[in-house]
């Protein structure tokens, strides 16, 4: 019988990557005030699976993403430090994180995620990072599908698959009880041989 392993798939050990005007790097201790300044604030986590989070938590939150790095297997993930390098006082600052799964390697399909201090929205950082994330995921590690997950009524998530070539490819209604109420899931994805066109295009 044909494998149904995609043949091309190998582990990976994340190290960091450069754009522009950020490093996504893995989490460090020294980054818990940056990361709480943001995760504490209910506008950011209203769309989020969690609620605001304390200053422990978080703490204890990037301990145990600090150690990540590897992608082998179906559920490994990333929580990447969005740093902040341009030629300004803020430099060396985390303005947000992004998060990328492994989700399947029979399937070579992960999923990406994104979250940003408000400070720092609408200039373009979080384009910046997810592009970078979904080319490492194209190329580097050779997927054929990325997708995210959100909420259909969270606009700047859905215009952000938007500007990164995501398709919507479903939205199911009532999907989950969450935070008091029943929420829709709307799937947003973009494939390898999608991405290459937008690259050449
Ligand atoms: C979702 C989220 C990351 C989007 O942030 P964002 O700032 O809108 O996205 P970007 O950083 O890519 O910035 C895009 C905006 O900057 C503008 N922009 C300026 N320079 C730009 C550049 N070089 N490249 C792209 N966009 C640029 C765009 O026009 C856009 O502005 P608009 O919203 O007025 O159209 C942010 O709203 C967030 O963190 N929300 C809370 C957490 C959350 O809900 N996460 C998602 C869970 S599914």
């Amino acid at each position: 019988m044909t494998p149904r392993r995609a043949p091309h798939y190998r582990a990976h050990e994340f190290a960091a990557i450069s754009t522009p005007r950020l490093l996504l790097r893995a989490m460090t201790s020294g980054d818990v005030d940056d990361v709480h300044a943001y995760m504490s604030n209910p506008d950011v986590c209203r769309f989020l699976l969690h609620e605001p989070r304390s200053r422990e938590t978080v703490a204890l939150k990037i301990e145990e993403w600090s150690t990540m790095g590897r992608l082998a297997v179906p559920g490994d993930d990333l929580q990447l430090a969005m740093e902040f390098t341009t030629d300004d006082p803020e430099a060396g600052r985390v303005i947000g994180h992004t998060y990328f799964k492994l989700t399947s390697v029979d399937d070579v399909t992960a999923e990406i995620g994104w979250t940003l201090h408000p400070g720092f929205e609408g200039k373009g950082y979080a384009t910046e990072a997810a592009a970078a994330m979904l080319a490492y995921a194209f190329t580097t590690l050779g997927l054929n599908r990325v997708y995210a997950e959100l909420d259909p009524r969270n606009i700047a998530s859905v215009a952000l698959c938007g500007r990164l070539g995501m398709r919507e490819e479903a939205h199911f209604r009532e999907h989950m009880w969450l935070k008091g109420e029943w929420s829709d899931t709307g799937i947003h994805a973009i494939l390898r041989s999608e991405w290459s066109a937008r690259q050449s295009g």
